[in-house]
């Protein structure tokens, strides 16, 4: 089912921002997953490369591949119209040079039929967010626990908790502003960096374990429907057992076609 409501464009979230409005974000992976959170008004969509490790089963993002992400992202854009639709860019897809970044993020736009991209990263990365957005291209960061760094910052773990964090984040918030983010993903931060990120920045930062002061929260789609079988991180909410509830249906499937049940005279077709 079409949604009716406005497209969703990054001068939107900017609008919310300054209305104090929150909004939503969340993971898509395909048409389906997509579809779904468009009817359910998500106001962005991402095509995290998370998915890596909640399709693909792997144990982090990093063998996820550009070529990969494009494929998701064409699926994602087809079940989505009216949120607005970013893209992750996969590990080390824009970290040698902004000519890289800009080249790789292009493809991501007009192969993938994204409208956003999105870096993990700090200030180093701020020289290519200014080359995209010079360009016409979106960028969302994202900084504190970043996935792609899993080596460097020894695992999946909370950020900003060491001598100097708070003082490193900030400043890696400030360049991401002035290179012109349109929003920032904060990532297992402690609250009171979080706060202070959002209320210095002029993006809008979108929290996921950082705190309700963020101006807008993203999650996980697998996590919050209660799909996947991995433990959930501190900072997830689950809103619904979907596991439960497919295995439960697929279970009275099987029984139904072992007894015979199933199809029924319903199910079937007559000459
Ligand atoms: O890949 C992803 O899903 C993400 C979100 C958790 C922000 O980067």
């Amino acid at each position: 089912m079409e949604t009716k409501r406005k497209k969703i464009r990054v001068s939107t979230l900017r609008e919310m921002k300054a209305s104090g409005e929150k909004f939503v974000m969340v993971t898509a992976y395909d048409a389906l997953t997509a579809s779904i959170a468009e009817e359910a008004e998500m106001e962005v969509v991402l095509v995290g490369d998370s998915l890596g490790m909640t399709a693909l089963g792997l144990r982090t993002t990093l063998k996820i591949t550009l070529d990969m992400m494009i494929h998701h992202a064409g699926a994602v854009a087809r079940g989505a119209k009216s949120a607005l639709l970013v893209g992750d860019m996969p590990f080390m897809t824009y970290k040698i040079s902004p000519e890289q970044a800009l080249a790789n993020a292009a493809r991501m736009i007009a192969e993938g039929s994204m409208e956003a991209v999105k870096f993990e990263g700090g200030a180093e990365v701020a020289p290519m967010v200014a080359r995209l957005v010079e360009a016409g291209i979106p960028v969302m960061g994202h900084v504190g626990l970043l996935p792609q760094s899993y080596h460097s910052q020894g695992g999946f773990r909370v950020q900003g908790r060491e001598e100097g964090d708070r003082e490193r984040l900030l400043a890696d918030a400030q360049a991401l502003d002035e290179a012109g983010v349109f929003a920032l993903v904060l990532e297992a931060l402690p609250t009171s960096i979080a706060d202070e990120i959002t209320s210095t920045i002029s993006a809008p930062t979108i929290g996921i374990g950082a705190g309700k002061g963020c101006d807008a929260q993203v999650l996980v789609f697998s996590d919050l429907l209660g799909l996947g079988n991995r433990r959930l991180p501190k900072f997830a909410r689950r809103y619904a057992d979907l596991r439960t509830e497919a295995i439960k249906g697929l279970k009275n499937y099987a029984d139904d076609v072992r007894s015979g049940e199933f199809p029924g005279a319903e199910n079937t077709y007559t000459e």
